[in-house]
């Protein structure tokens, strides 16, 4: 119940308004959110690449409602990725897209200015020596997302692909994406989807994860698995070891501010490990999926509502 009227309160812009008047300094956005500028993105990447971890940046912003929004986001990901090259930080960082933020809801025009947006991306990347990851949104948008994807990966191969667990349809988009090159990142999905098309209990996601996670470890693509999900580490670990990976022919992916130790201990074991890193001023959406996905966040945000 909790968690729904949360990821309403993430499509609300009322909402939005007041809670955007959180500082971006008060803790529960700078746990989440490495900052709001192109500065405090690259610093925090910087970081965990000192500490041994990768990065994927995602510049927020989704839900882009004109042409004009669509482009300038797309050219700050060109700017980020050539700061990314020249501070040096290319072989560790990569970036995360949404294609609502790139123009894709953009009408009947969406998916062709989304395409587009994301091949410039792509080639950006591409040309910093990098890669870029396109994150999975609602139900409704995966398969102009995966026929996006299909189409960009025909010039850029190693533009990864994002798949839900709680989804039913998955497994079988698991199988599709399991082949030689291809890399696929594995979550249990964010999104308040309906029971025709997703599974309602946590028990019911994380065995769907099992299985896809089995396919995919099995296939011959690049498994990327983000979970901060014990079990499921645990289950990747053993799965990666059956059928003869060896350690960097998968990785493991978790939020920034999510479970940092686990990061660093599992980099520490020669794993490797990526940290999906947000940055922007338009944080409110991701910071409230963030709080849904543990209600024991919601008293420290609270928190900073009333103190600041
Ligand atoms: P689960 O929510 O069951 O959490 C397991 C444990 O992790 C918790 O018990 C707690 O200890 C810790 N934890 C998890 N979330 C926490 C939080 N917010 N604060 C504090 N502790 C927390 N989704 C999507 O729909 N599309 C996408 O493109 C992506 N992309 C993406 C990239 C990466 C790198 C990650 C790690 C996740 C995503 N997600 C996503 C989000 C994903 O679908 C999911 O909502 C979250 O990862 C939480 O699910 P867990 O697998 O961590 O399990």
């Amino acid at each position: 119940m909790l968690r729904q009227a949360l990821l309403s309160a993430a499509k609300s812009t009322r909402l939005k308004k007041v809670v955007s008047t959180v500082p971006v300094s008060a803790s529960i956005v700078t746990r989440f959110v490495a900052g709001e500028t192109l500065d405090e993105a690259v610093e925090a990447t910087r970081k965990l690449v000192v500490d041994g971890l990768q990065v994927s940046l995602d510049h927020l912003g989704e839900d882009t409602h004109d042409r004009e929004q669509a482009d300038k986001i797309t050219q700050s990901y060109l700017t980020l990725l050539e700061r990314l090259g020249r501070a040096g930080l290319t072989r560790g960082a990569e970036v995360s897209v949404k294609l609502s933020a790139v123009g894709q809801a953009l009408g009947a025009e969406g998916e062709k200015i989304a395409t587009e947006n994301l091949q410039a991306i792509a080639l950006a990347a591409h040309n910093a020596g990098t890669t870029v990851t396109v994150d999975m949104e609602d139900h409704t948008t995966i398969d102009s997302t995966l026929g996006i994807l299909a189409d960009v990966r025909r010039d850029f191969p190693q533009t990864g692909a994002v798949l839900q667990s709680y989804l039913y349809r998955t497994e079988a988009d698991c199988r599709d994406l399991a082949y030689e090159g291809s890399r696929v990142r594995l979550c249990k999905g964010a999104y308040d989807e309906p029971a025709s098309v997703a599974y309602q209990k946590d028990a019911d996601v994380d065995r769907a994860y099992v299985r896809c996670l089995k396919i995919l470890m099995a296939g011959r693509g690049y498994p990327m698995v983000a979970t901060h999900d014990p079990r499921l580490i645990e289950i990747a670990g053993a799965l990666a070891t059956r059928h003869g990976r060896s350690k960097g022919s998968y990785e493991y992916q978790m939020l920034y501010g999510v479970r940092p130790d686990e990061q660093r201990r599992l980099a520490g074991l020669g794993e490797t490990v990526r940290v999906y890193v947000p940055y922007g001023e338009d944080w409110y959406g991701y910071l409230v999926r963030r709080l849904a996905e543990r209600p024991a966040n919601i008293a420290f945000f609270l928190r900073s509502l009333v103190t600041r």
